[in-house]
């Protein structure tokens, strides 16, 4: 299993941001997780890359228990891309440099890289499209680009899990388009990590995202097949505003129905 997560909990300031929460990711299953801002997907993700520890329940990730092992090694297993981690990087430093420290899952690269690791960090900007960009500074760089390069460096220590949340965000649409293309390219290859993938946007789950987790006020609402979630009803609930969801070569497209006002 790659994700056992058993009645857990996290309070903050005496307020519980996840409830109960129970979810099981198995090995070669794709994750989409939807819900609305402040629902807790973020602070689930926290929790799983070893950020933040469960005020109740318990957890393990990749096979280790919390509390029974080195997080570092663990977050070494793990490629993560998240807005979060744009604003820890440092704007001074190259391209080439953010995916290398990728192999240590580090802010900044402070460990020594050999040949085998240039070619590797070199192969993954290459087959993500900025080989152009690998001198560059990561201030100098736009949003799109900037998540190109997290993109290859969470993929530099070749994980088990790959963590996306909201890669898409600032994204113009083709290079959004471009970015899916790339999920669904790493996803079909051997060995591909388990992929989860968090969006406010049905239209970004791509077929490969068979499974879905709904997250809502910091419970799971729903977490099974994604065509028996994706649905109009139960999306309908979900949102407690009527919304229609229409298929659509693979992909869902969802409009609001109800009056928002009111
Ligand atoms: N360290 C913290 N201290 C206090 N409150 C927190 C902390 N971290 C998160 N929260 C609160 O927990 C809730 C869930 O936040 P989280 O970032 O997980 O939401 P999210 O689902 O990722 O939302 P978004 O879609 O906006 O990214 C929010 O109300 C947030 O303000
Ligand atoms: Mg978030």
């Amino acid at each position: 299993m790659i994700i056992d997560i058993q009645n857990v909990s996290w309070d903050r300031n005496q307020i519980q941001i996840l409830q109960n929460i129970n979810w099981q990711v198995n090995e070669g299953e794709h994750w989409c997780l939807l819900g609305l801002n402040g629902s807790g997907k973020t602070t689930l993700l926290n929790m799983i890359n070893g950020y933040i520890w469960p005020t109740e329940g318990s957890m393990a990730v990749l096979g280790k228990t919390f509390g029974e092992f080195d997080l570092r090694e663990l977050r070494k297993n793990i490629g993560w891309v998240s807005t979060s981690l744009q604003q820890k990087l440092y704007g001074s430093e190259t391209a080439i440099k953010i995916v290398l420290s990728g192999k240590f899952a580090t802010i900044g690269l402070y460990d020594q890289t050999d040949t085998e690791d240039m070619k590797r960090a070199e192969a993954l900007m290459k087959a993500l499209g900025c080989t152009a960009l690998m001198e560059r500074t990561y201030d100098t760089m736009s949003q799109g680009e900037r998540q190109r390069v997290l993109i290859a460096r969470a993929l530099m220590a070749s994980p088990k899990l790959l963590i996306l949340d909201e890669p898409c965000t600032g994204l113009d649409v083709f290079a959004r388009e471009q970015l899916l293309q790339m999920v669904a390219a790493v996803a079909a290859e051997k060995n591909a990590p388990t992929i989860i993938y968090v969006t406010h946007h049905v239209e970004e789950i791509l077929p490969v995202f068979t499974k879905t987790l709904l997250i809502k006020d910091g419970q799971v609402f729903a977490a099974d097949e994604t065509k028996d979630v994706l649905t109009s009803t139960l999306m309908s609930d979900f949102f407690e505003v009527p919304v229609d969801i229409q298929s659509r070569d693979g992909r869902n497209w969802l409009s609001v129905k109800g009056d928002l006002w009111n």
